[in-house]
């Protein structure tokens, strides 16, 4: 049993890319190398939490901690089930998986096959899983991420709003050595009163330490 600010607490984080398939050799997904995801458990499991990752496609292999529960999952719909099955007695859940939000409407059983000169794929919303646990909120501090290519600070708010979180972390996934693929980002972090951290360049680790603390403090600070 481990010590530490988040000790007895259950924390679940989401990591990387979700893939959705067109057939079975070809999907959609997004840039996520699950790093920033898997220093969120990795700062977690060391602050003393009990950690589960839920991880999408990755670029590289999930951090191999015996005490961090791998989940391994593929589309937007299998991360939706993962994270709802965690989700009862989950204490901090942080949504730092890039998530699509379209996939297509069918998914061919074999390769499909070359044939006219274009050819059109018909996409549909995906659950948003955020979204679904904000409706679903009870004990939980819920964190969501924002990624942004400009206006982060507006659309970070709108979203932190809309989906009922306790935290949004903001990454303008434009500017050089954020977002996506480094193992540097530049956040902001806002709750309903507004900007609460703000960030220059530094590595995933101490961003993910950063946040962590911030939820530790909160989730302390609601229990007494
Ligand atoms: O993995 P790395 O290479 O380290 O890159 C890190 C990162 C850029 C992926 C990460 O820092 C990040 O910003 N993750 C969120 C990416 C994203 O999907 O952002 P979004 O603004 O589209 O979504 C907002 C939030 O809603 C996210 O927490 C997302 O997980 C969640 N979401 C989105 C769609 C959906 N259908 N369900 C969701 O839960």
């Amino acid at each position: 049993k481990k010590s530490g600010p988040l000790a007895g607490k259950k924390v679940v984080v989401t990591a990387g890319g979700t893939v959705e398939r067109i057939d079975p050799v070809r999907y959609i997904s997004n840039d996520s190398s699950g790093k920033m995801g898997f220093a969120l458990a990795r700062a977690a499991r060391a602050m003393g939490a009990q950690v589960t990752l839920i991880a999408a496609r990755t670029d590289e292999a999930p951090p191999r901690d015996a005490d961090i529960e791998l989940v391994r999952v593929e589309s937007a719909q299998d991360m939706y089930e993962a994270v709802t099955d965690r989700w009862a007695d989950c204490d901090i859940l942080i949504k730092a998986a890039a998530v699509a939000d379209y996939r297509p409407r069918h998914s061919a059983e074999s390769k499909i096959k070359k044939s006219g000169d274009t050819m059109t794929l018909e996409l549909v919303k995906t659950t948003d899983i955020l979204e679904s646990l904000g409706k679903m909120k009870d004990k939980q501090f819920l964190i969501g991420f924002a990624a942004e290519t400009g206006n982060a600070e507006y659309y970070a708010k709108d979203k932190l709003v809309r989906k009922n979180l306790d935290l949004i972390v903001a990454n303008d996934v434009a500017v050089e050595g954020a977002g996506f693929g480094t193992d540097t980002n530049i956040v902001s972090v806002y709750d309903a009163n507004g900007l609460v951290l703000d960030l220059p360049l530094v590595s995933k680790d101490e961003v993910a330490r950063r946040v962590l603390q911030l939820a530790a403090e909160r989730v302390a600070g609601a229990l007494l």
